[in-house]
This record gives C-alpha cells, structure tokens and sequence, in this order.
C-alpha cells in the first residue's frame, strides 16, 4: 500500500516479526515497536533520555536521518553501542524506509 511500508524487527529473544507501519501518523520506529507490544522498553516515552530504544540496524542500504548529537553522546555511553546502533525514538518512518530491518538490543 502507498501509505504503508514494512519492517522487519527481530526481538531480544530471536524472534522476527514483520510490522506493517502507516505513514501518515508521524510514527518513528519506537512507537510502531510498542504498538506491536514488542519488548522494547522505551523507558523515556521517546524523548532521548534513556536509550531503552537501542537497536541496530541490519539493512545497511536504507538510508537514514544522520544522528542528532544528542542521540549520539546517549549511544557512545553504552557498552553494546556500535556503528549500526540507533535509537529507535529518534527515527520517524518514511516511505524510503521500507524494508527495513532492525534488531533490538540487549542493553
Ligand atoms: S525511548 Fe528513551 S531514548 Fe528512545
């Protein structure tokens, strides 16, 4: 659907689930996780402070919003954080993102 991509998103356990996620509302990768009642914490409610939004991104030939600075001081102080990871709060979703794959931290 036009208004529409999918995502796929692989919990802490190993398990895939593939999100259908709606465009118009102005969702970010965070919300459309806890819309499917996935274990992501997200401690914060999406306002940067907590980092419980870790993820890392597989599908390295999506590209993404650049990190803000504030996203990217939250990440260098975890010990799991690598060049893939991102906060899934701080990525709102758009159409050039379907496909995405992402995989939530263990953190
Ligand atoms: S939800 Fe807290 S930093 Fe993303």
């Amino acid at each position: 659907m036009e208004n529409e991509i999918t995502i796929t998103v692989i919990d802490q356990n190993g398990n895939t689930h593939t999100l259908l996620c709606p465009l118009e509302m102005g969702l970010t990768l965070k919300d459309i996780c806890k819309a499917y009642e996935l274990p992501m914490e997200a401690m914060c409610g999406g306002m940067a402070m907590c980092a419980t939004c870790h993820c890392f991104i597989l599908s390295e030939a999506i590209p993404l919003p650049e990190k803000n600075d504030i996203e990217e001081a939250l990440l260098s102080e975890l010990f799991t954080s690598n060049t893939t990871s991102r906060l899934a709060c701080q990525i709102h979703l758009t159409a050039q993102m379907d496909g995405l794959s992402v995989k939530i931290a263990v953190d």
